[in-house]
């Protein structure tokens, strides 16, 4: 159910690369809930059209991989073909798996940097001409590993790190004609990512524990943060990374349970 009132995004156009499932596809949804018009893309055609037939109206849903340039180039120009000029991007491709550092190969290593990183870099660099200028807003999805060194995923601190850094730099080189934020989100219920990250109950309520909200979040949530920044509501916004993570960046709280023991 959005938070927002109906018709807020009527007339735009965005495209969400990574839409195809999971949080990205929520933020989609959210979008065309909002009035948008909308292209999904995976690197898998079936998953991608399944995704559009999930959005409904005449929702795009594309096909390319995000560490080739020319595909997705390909990709946004039948987007802005169909609808027009892209108003909205949404940079939110990522791969994830845990290893040590010791066993994971280079390879490995440089595959979650090219989806994550490069990737970004290319759907946001791929983009520019084709933006309805001046107040396109873009939005690369990246994670607390960025700032948080988290063990077994060397790859994604890196890649995310990184990602941090693209969106401050073209915030500064695309002002003031285009808007360029991060969203950081938490844990995330239902997701791919978590089954990945966090694969047992056990594991769950661990680090629920340490989150001050003591809860995952909803793709929902996600999806509202992404309508905001897209909104007229964020015109002032640029460059900033909004972490949507029920506090988890700011501090332990399972210290502060045992804090409360102690008392
Ligand atoms: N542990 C260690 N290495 C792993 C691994 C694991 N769990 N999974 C993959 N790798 C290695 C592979 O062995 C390969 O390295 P090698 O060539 O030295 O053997 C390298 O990573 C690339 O694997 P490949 O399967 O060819 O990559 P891909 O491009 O087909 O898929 C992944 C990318 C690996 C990230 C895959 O998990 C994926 O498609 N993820 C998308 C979904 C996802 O991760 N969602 C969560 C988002 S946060
Ligand atoms: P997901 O469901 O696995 O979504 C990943 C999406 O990216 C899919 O659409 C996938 O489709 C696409 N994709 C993967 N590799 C690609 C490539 N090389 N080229 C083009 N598309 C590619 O993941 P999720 O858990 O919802 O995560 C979504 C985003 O949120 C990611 O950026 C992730 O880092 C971030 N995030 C997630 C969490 C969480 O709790 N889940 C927390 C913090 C941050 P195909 O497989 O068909 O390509």
């Amino acid at each position: 159910m959005t938070t927002f009132r109906d018709g807020l995004l009527a007339g735009k156009v965005a495209f969400v690369a990574g839409g195809t499932s999971g949080i990205n596809l929520g933020i989609a949804k959210r979008l065309a809930e909002l009035g948008a018009k909308v292209a999904v893309c995976g690197r898998d055609a079936e998953k991608a059209a399944r995704a559009a037939g999930e959005i409904g109206g005449d929702a795009l849903g594309l096909s390319a991989d995000v560490r080739d340039y020319g595909a997705i180039r390909a990709a946004l120009e039948q987007t802005a073909g169909d609808f027009g000029l892209l108003d909205i991007v949404i940079a939110g491709a990522a791969g994830n798996f845990l290893a040590p550092a010791l066993g994971m190969s280079a390879n490995a290593f440089k595959t979650v940097v090219d989806i994550d990183l490069l990737g970004t870099f290319n759907t946001l660099r791929a983009c520019h001409d084709l933006l309805n200028k001046p107040g396109a807003s873009l939005i690369a999805i990246t994670a607390g590993q960025a700032d948080q060194a988290m063990a077994l995923q060397i790859h994604a601190c890196a890649a995310k790190a990184g990602v941090n850094q693209v969106v401050r730099t073209l915030a500064i080189e695309w002002g003031p004609d285009v808007r360029v934020n991060g969203i950081s989100p938490g844990p995330i219920a239902g997701t791919e990512g978590m089954e990945r990250l966090s694969p047992n109950p056990g594991m769950k309520e661990a680090s629920e524990s340490r989150i001050p909200m003591k809860r995952w979040g909803e793709i929902g949530e996600i999806a509202d943060a992404a309508a905001f920044l897209c909104s007229p509501a964020a015109s002032y916004i640029t460059g900033a990374i909004l972490d949507v993570d029920g506090g988890s960046s700011v501090g332990d709280a399972g210290r502060m349970d045992l804090a409360r023991g102690l008392g």
